[in-house]
């Protein structure tokens, strides 16, 4: 990697004594199901004068509709209904996860997650109910064996998260809510790996720079779809969280495994609108340039395989027929609007309609399945430093991730952050507290350069060799690019949120390149070409951390207890 990968502490110079300080106990990062879960919890009233014990900030690059949360259409997975069985449910995860899952996360998290599912019915979510006996509707999606996805409003289950959720941070007193402002960078004492994070630096359009100073800081920051030029993810969901933990010393784990969802609306000028898999799951089926049903020659489940092969099925039919994309005809699925509303919604602004015409889609980059890596507590490896959600690493995935299991991880690992967070706060030795920190970094001797043609250069570059499927050939030139733009990108000081972002982009673009390059093997959702099958010698986490050329490697199931703690509340699990 070149050394600008690791010389890069800071993205931009600042004396931390010279700009505003903001204290607080806990500092949240990210406004989705895993952030507000985690500022809910540790926000929460201790006694009966209705006081929270822990004084919160919850901090959001954009506004809180625009998170990868609020945008999920899929629902979330929960064994709760007869005939099903959280050993089932941990099963179908195992198995998604093809030989990477951390079997303990697994039984951790479904267990938490059913806990998590029933409190969210208390706090009255409107999941879907039958209406003649208002029991919950629970719905089946590719590589469940049993009905658990409880969904929102047919298409919109993440819309229903974020809006309970924030209802609920609003009515905490002890939450303070910053809208559209960037972290920029944690904050630690010293540069060296492991110095404890202490905090952000942020940037607010109107306030500035600022420090926040917190005795905890949980990064529940989302994903990294942005990386491609084909994603499901919304606009902001670019690296941010995982490149300002590689910055502050944290290991990033398992970042090759990148899910590709086979249906995205494919027009041209159009954003990649995600077409729920659930459409298929009530009969949708792919249709070549011939009109021919193709899946059902892949694989036994047709249409409903596992997404990473009926990504490539799609990618192998458009490279042999020609042409763009193919077509989900959705012809025979009854009541087609009144199930899928929000994509009904999506697909007549662009004057398809899904009863009469087959719906052009593509596959494109979906879910960030590697992340920072995280033990039960959401303890990273640097010390006041937690994370939670897409941008944590705990193990459930594995090497891939089962349909409808995000919300719920995010649910579970916020909730755990949240606890932690509060026992922190209420430690005395726990100071918190500012510190002296200075970033020097001198003005670049290197030209000027074209940010907006780096990003969309990188974007593609990632899509075509970092994609769905790879090469070692392809991954080498890329990180040769990714060194070459690093050069004349990491060297530069910028002033604005894009910037800081395209810079973060390329960071951990270049870590996820080496970490595919690392993997020679094809595993779960990545697959290479020149090394076609699973191999047993991979069979175990990868761990990029600052200063290290190549990753350190732990075993399947060393993951979770990174820190030696037990599950949750001391339980071993
Ligand atoms: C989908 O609705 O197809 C996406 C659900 C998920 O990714 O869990």
């Amino acid at each position: 990697m070149h050394p600008l990968f690791e010389k890069r502490r800071y993205l931009i110079p600042f004396r931390s004594t010279l700009l505003p300080q903001i204290f607080t106990d806990t500092l949240v990062i990210g406004g989705g199901v895993a952030g507000l879960r985690a500022a809910i919890e540790a926000a929460r009233p201790d006694g009966d004068d209705g006081r929270a014990a822990c004084d919160v900030i919850l901090l959001s690059k954009t506004g809180f509709d625009a998170t990868n949360t609020a945008w999920a259409q899929g629902g979330v997975a929960a064994a709760l209904q007869e005939g099903d069985s959280l050993e089932q449910h941990a099963s179908d995860t195992i198995e998604a996860g093809a030989g990477l899952c951390d079997e303990r996360s697994v039984r951790w998290f479904v267990e938490q997650g059913a806990e998590r599912i029933r409190e969210l019915i208390d706090w009255k979510i409107r999941f879907d109910r039958d209406p003649a006996s208002g029991k919950l509707l629970a719905g089946r999606e590719g590589g469940h064996r049993a009905n658990r996805i409880f969904h929102a409003d047919g298409d919109a289950t993440g819309r229903e998260f974020q809006r309970l959720l924030m209802e609920r941070v609003r009515a905490l007193d002890g939450i303070r809510v910053f809208e559209n402002c960037f972290a920029l960078d944690l904050i630690t004492p010293g540069d060296e790996i492991g110095s404890p994070v202490r905090g952000a630096i942020t940037h607010h359009p109107k306030f500035g720079l600022q420090m926040i100073w917190a005795k905890t800081t949980i990064l529940a920051a989302g994903g990294a779809g942005q990386l491609y030029r084909e994603t499901t993810n919304p606009r902001g969901a670019t690296a941010d969280g995982l490149a300002l933990a590689y910055r502050a010393g944290a290991s990033l784990a398992d970042l090759a495994f990148v899910q590709f969802h086979p249906t995205t609306l494919y027009l041209p000028g159009a954003n990649r609108a995600l077409i729920s898999e659930a459409v298929r799951g009530e009969g949708a089926h792919l249709i070549d340039a011939a009109g021919q049903r193709f899946m059902v020659e892949v694989h036994e489940l047709a249409d409903l395989a596992p997404r990473d092969i009926v990504s490539r099925a799609i990618v192998d039919r458009i490279a042999s027929q020609g042409g763009s994309h193919v077509w989900l005809d959705c012809r025979e699925i009854e009541g087609f609007a009144k199930r899928f509303p929000g994509i009904d919604r999506v697909l007549h602004r662009f004057g398809i309609d899904a009863t009469t015409d087959p719906v052009p889609v593509h596959p494109a980059a979906h879910y960030f399945v590697g992340g920072i890596r995280t033990d039960a507590e959401g303890r990273t490896d640097v010390p006041g430093l937690l994370a939670a959600g897409e941008v944590a690493c705990t193990g459930l995935h594995g090497a891939n991730r089962l349909a409808s299991n995000s919300l719920l991880e995010g649910l579970v690992a916020g909730a755990a952050c949240g606890r932690a967070a509060r026992a922190r706060a209420s430690d005395l030795s726990n100071t918190g507290g500012p510190s002296k920190v200075v970033s020097d970094i001198r003005p670049s001797e290197h030209g000027e350069i074209d940010l907006v043609d780096i990003r969309s250069s990188l974007r593609s570059a990632m899509w075509r060799n970092a994609g769905i499927e790879r090469t070692g050939a392809k991954l080498g030139d890329s990180a040769e690019m990714f060194d070459f733009w690093a050069r004349y990108t990491l060297d530069k000081i910028f002033d604005d949120p894009e910037a800081w972002e395209t810079q973060n982009l390329l960071m951990v673009g270049a870590l996820v390149t080496r970490s595919a390059l690392w993997r020679e093997e094809s595993r779960g959702c990545h697959k290479r070409r020149d090394h076609p099958e699973a191999s047993a010698a991979f069979q175990m986490h990868d761990l990029w951390r600052r200063g290290r050329e190549t990753p350190e490697t732990i075993g399947r199931d060393e993951l979770f207890s990174a820190s030696g703690v037990e599950c949750g509340e001391g339980r071993a699990c």
